[in-house]
């Protein structure tokens, strides 16, 4: 199959996180006669160095008109001090909007090899972490209206915090379909008891899970759902929950399993083209040392394969290479424990191509 990737590199570690990714990708062209056609933009930070704003017109063209986007991450304290409008997040965020990226699907899987990586106590992870959070991308108070303006002789800011029906209704039929390829239960996360908005989410989500009987759909409030996560993570399976509540709680679902380095991410809208990037941050202070673990924008890449390019052997390929190569005790430093061989970005990447 012939494909056309575009690749945003980004800040920070993400220039060497995509690197590794494209080797694995490059091995399974050759593996599974594939040709994959990257076509590379420049999006974020280095794009304000480049042309004074995170993300062109011409770039955002390649996004929409490709097979699906591969990205490293965006951001760093060097443009801390630029106007939001142009700021590396904003092309981040301006990408998943244009191309209607509502859907952000985030794995959170111990590896048992990285039990010890785990903050957790050992008799709560002994009871294993497999959990999807779907987490919607395009709206709530992310995508309001935004204004600082002065009111009674004071600076008042203003986040307006929306959904529409039709909003949460996607997101949740995402998740009931989600959840039937998995455990068939859904935990959907809100604050019905203070925001309209998440009463608003509730209703909905009650009215989609009518239409899926063979689904078990909870309730659960956001506050309570963050300290479950640390208590006790295995009664999860999917989590479906609006963007900036899945924001904060998939750092957490990620932080539990060991690092947030390993974790991967799907983002989709309702065709086949999405955009892959691991959770994670450019992670400034380690850029450029060829420290960083590329295992979450490699099982990024092999998330692509199995959702926009309907390439499930060679997405199977690429996660029992992840997995083999932490089998014989390889490790960048966030996973590093005593006994292990230590790698570098670099090295890592190419262990897991070398298991294609
Ligand atoms: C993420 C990131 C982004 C988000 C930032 C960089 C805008 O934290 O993908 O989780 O909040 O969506
Ligand atoms: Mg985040």
């Amino acid at each position: 199959m012939n494909k056309t990737i575009t690749v945003i590199k980004g800040d920070g570690i993400g220039p060497e996180i995509v690197t590794e990714a494209l080797k694995v990708l490059d091995k399974v062209c050759e593996k599974y006669g594939h040709t994959f056609t990257y076509q590379e933009i420049l999006a974020g930070g280095c794009a304000i160095d480049a042309y004074g704003r995170s993300l062109t017109e011409e770039a955002l063209e390649k996004c929409l008109d490709c097979d699906s986007v591969l990205l490293g991450a965006v951001g760093g304290p060097k443009w801390d001090g630029v106007a939001k409008e142009i700021r590396p997040e904003a092309a981040l965020l301006g990408i998943r909007s244009a191309m209607g990226l509502y859907a952000n699907l985030r794995p959170a899987r111990l590896f048992p090899q990285l039990a010890d990586a785990s903050p957790l106590k050992p008799e709560i992870v002994a009871k294993g972490i497999d959990l999807m959070m779907v987490r919607e991308l395009i709206g709530g108070a992310y995508f309001g209206e935004h204004k600082t303006v002065e009111e009674n002789g004071e600076i008042v800011a203003h986040d307006d915090m929306t959904y529409s029906e039709h909003e949460v209704r996607r997101i949740a039929h995402t998740a009931f379909q989600t959840a039937r390829k998995r455990d068939s239960r859904v935990i959907s996360v809100d604050k019905a008891n203070v925001l309209d908005s998440s009463r608003l989410w509730r209703k909905v989500v009650h009215e989609v899970a009518a239409e899926y009987p063979d689904v078990i759909c909870t309730d659960m409030l956001v506050d309570n759902t963050a300290m479950q996560l640390v208590k006790n993570p295995s009664q999860f399976d999917v989590v479906v929950t609006e963007n900036l509540f899945g924001d904060i709680l998939s750092d957490e679902s990620s932080m539990i399993t060991g690092s947030i380095g390993m974790m991967a991410s799907a983002s989709l809208g309702d065709g086949t083209r999405g955009m892959y990037e691991p959770i994670h941050g450019s992670a400034p202070d380690i850029a450029g040392q060829n420290l960083a673990n590329p295992i979450g924008t490699i099982l990024s890449a092999a998330m692509m394969l199995r959702y926009s390019f309907d390439m499930i052997a060679e997405a199977d390929a690429i996660e029992a290479a992840v997995n083999a190569v932490l089998d014989e005790g390889y490790r960048t430093g966030d996973i590093m424990s005593e006994g292990m061989k230590k790698v570098s970005c670099s090295e890592m990447g190419t262990l897991v191509a070398e298991k294609i």
